[in-house]
């Protein structure tokens, strides 16, 4: 463990069968936080912990973000988000990522300038969009393009090469927001951008989805200033779906250019980034504050799929201190570009009845980032498909940071998960002329699907949900 983490008193462990027991070391971390280290449990006990989506495991040490979910509070490198949200700007927020510390003017100046002039795709991968449906969504495209980078940059490929790993990052946070701009031109026909050196990451980012070859664009600064806040609150989120899917991949010596694309893949399921995406639709489908409270209650029924989108956390059990700063950024948005959208005044009453019933407030679950956000998106003029590729661009510093780290870390392994085998004991292989009608036990239903609770696989001879489908 590093030299910020103390070892503790320790903890003993007694199996209740044999009454034997263990010693383990314990540790205090930097803001008190305490872990027992179980990785000699297996080895020493030759038993495995049960942890399903590692709700209780630290899979590795960090030092990039702390998060104390029953306050609300989220630190990048000791700096609360609402101070670099009111502060700073999303390349300082990249830089304090990557590099541990908020940039001195010239490091900032060098690092902008790094950026700025690696954001031009390789003529050949632009060619390589054309493989896809126009129709296509723009996370499918952000998921092959990235992962295709690593067949056009074959100089920062190599993970021992420290410098190649820069690079790597370098390209990475600056090609994002072209790569993503060009899916979404792609999908309206339309030429591919250009990234102008001379503009900031956000005001590129803006100029190279909405403007038009034949016009000049200007960019609105209160929108880049928007856009650059909504950046730096997606910025980095410790060890979430998507980073540790980063981590995992990386664990194995990937290249950075396939493990990012892990990572937006990642992402893109509507439980994580797709949350967005999911909250406008929801909002769409309630269509009006009369609709809401049967709404309230359908997210309470238990046989009932539907869930309030942008509510509950993993880690917050109070209200998401991004999302505190999204709703102010959403209400200066709109009240900037005089737009009237009545889901925000629809977003606000569902907020407001679910945090006063007694279902959400025994859970709590309280309003995440991705409350707010899609609407802030959708008054800047993005299409819903691309709220999730804006937090994937928002991401890739955070990703990339994690990945840097764990490449750094001595301690780290290859990522390889344990299990509690519950399946069939050793039996006798029957040929398959032998064999009667066997029941199917496989059952297709995500965790959503259904009923909530009981979303198990039945015995006997039903039809794959999907299958129904068709
Ligand atoms: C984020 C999320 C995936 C966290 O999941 P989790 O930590 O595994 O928590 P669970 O799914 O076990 O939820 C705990 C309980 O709250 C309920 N719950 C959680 N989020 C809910 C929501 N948005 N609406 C209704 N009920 C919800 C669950 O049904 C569960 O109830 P139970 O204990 O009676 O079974 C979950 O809250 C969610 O699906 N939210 C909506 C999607 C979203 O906004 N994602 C973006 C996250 S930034």
């Amino acid at each position: 463990m590093s030299k910020t983490n103390a070892k503790d008193s320790g903890f003993t462990l007694t199996d209740n069968q044999t009454g034997k027991t263990w010693e383990f070391e314990g540790h205090t971390g930097s803001m008190k936080n305490r872990l027992i280290d179980i990785r000699s449990l297996y080895s020493t006990t030759g038993i495995l912990t049960y942890d399903p989506g590692f709700t209780s495991t630290a899979a590795c040490k960090s030092d990039i973000t702390y998060i104390d979910g029953q306050k609300g509070i989220l630190l990048h490198r000791g700096y609360p988000i609402e101070d670099l949200a009111e502060h700073s700007d999303y390349m300082e927020v990249c830089y304090l990522l990557l590099y541990g510390n908020l940039p001195s003017p010239e490091q900032k100046a060098s690092f902008d300038m790094e950026i700025r002039h690696h954001t031009w795709l390789h003529e050949q991968l632009a060619r390589f969009y054309q493989g896809f449906m126009r129709s296509a969504h723009p996370m499918a495209i952000m998921v092959g393009v990235v992962g295709a980078l690593s067949a056009f940059y074959h100089d920062s490929t190599d993970i021992n090469d420290p410098e190649q790993r820069q690079l790597a990052a370098h390209r990475i946070i600056a090609k994002m927001p072209n790569i993503g701009a060009c899916a979404y031109k792609y999908s309206l026909g339309r030429p591919f951008p250009t990234p102008i050196n001379s503009h900031t990451y956000s005001e590129n980012l803006l100029q190279m989805m909405f403007s038009h070859t034949s016009e000049e664009y200007k960019v609105n600064p209160i929108l880049a200033k928007a856009v650059d806040r909504l950046l730096i609150l997606h910025a980095d989120h410790e060890q979430n779906a998507s980073t540790s899917t980063v981590r995992l991949a990386g664990s194995s010596g990937a290249n950075p250019y396939a493990c990012i694309a892990s990572g937006i893949a990642s992402l893109w399921g509507p439980a994580h980034g797709g949350a967005n995406e999911a909250v406008l639709n929801m909002l769409d489908e309630i269509g009006s504050i009369a609709n809401v409270k049967k709404y309230i209650a359908k997210a309470q029924d238990k046989e009932d799929p539907f869930r309030l989108m942008g509510f509950g956390h993993r880690v917050y059990k109070n209200y998401d201190p991004r999302a505190k700063v999204m709703q102010k950024s959403c209400h200066e948005v709109l009240s900037t570009l005089g737009i009237d959208d009545p889901r925000l005044e629809l977003a606000m009453r569902l907020e407001e009845i679910a945090l006063s019933d007694d279902y959400f407030l025994e859970k709590k679950l309280f309003p995440n980032v991705d409350f707010y956000s899609g609407i802030v998106m959708k008054a800047l003029g993005f299409p819903t498909s691309m709220f999730t590729v804006m937090f994937a661009i928002g991401r890739s510093v955070g990703w990339i940071a994690h990945w840097k780290e764990m490449l750094g870390d001595g301690e780290q392994k290859i990522g390889r998960p344990r299990q509690f085998y519950t399946g069939h004991a050793k039996r006798k292989y029957t040929p398959v002329g032998s064999r009667g009608h066997t029941p199917n036990k496989v059952s297709w239903s995500w965790l959503w699907r259904g009923n909530k609770k009981n979303a198990k696989p039945k015995d006997g001879n039903q039809k794959p949900a999907l299958a129904e489908k068709g």
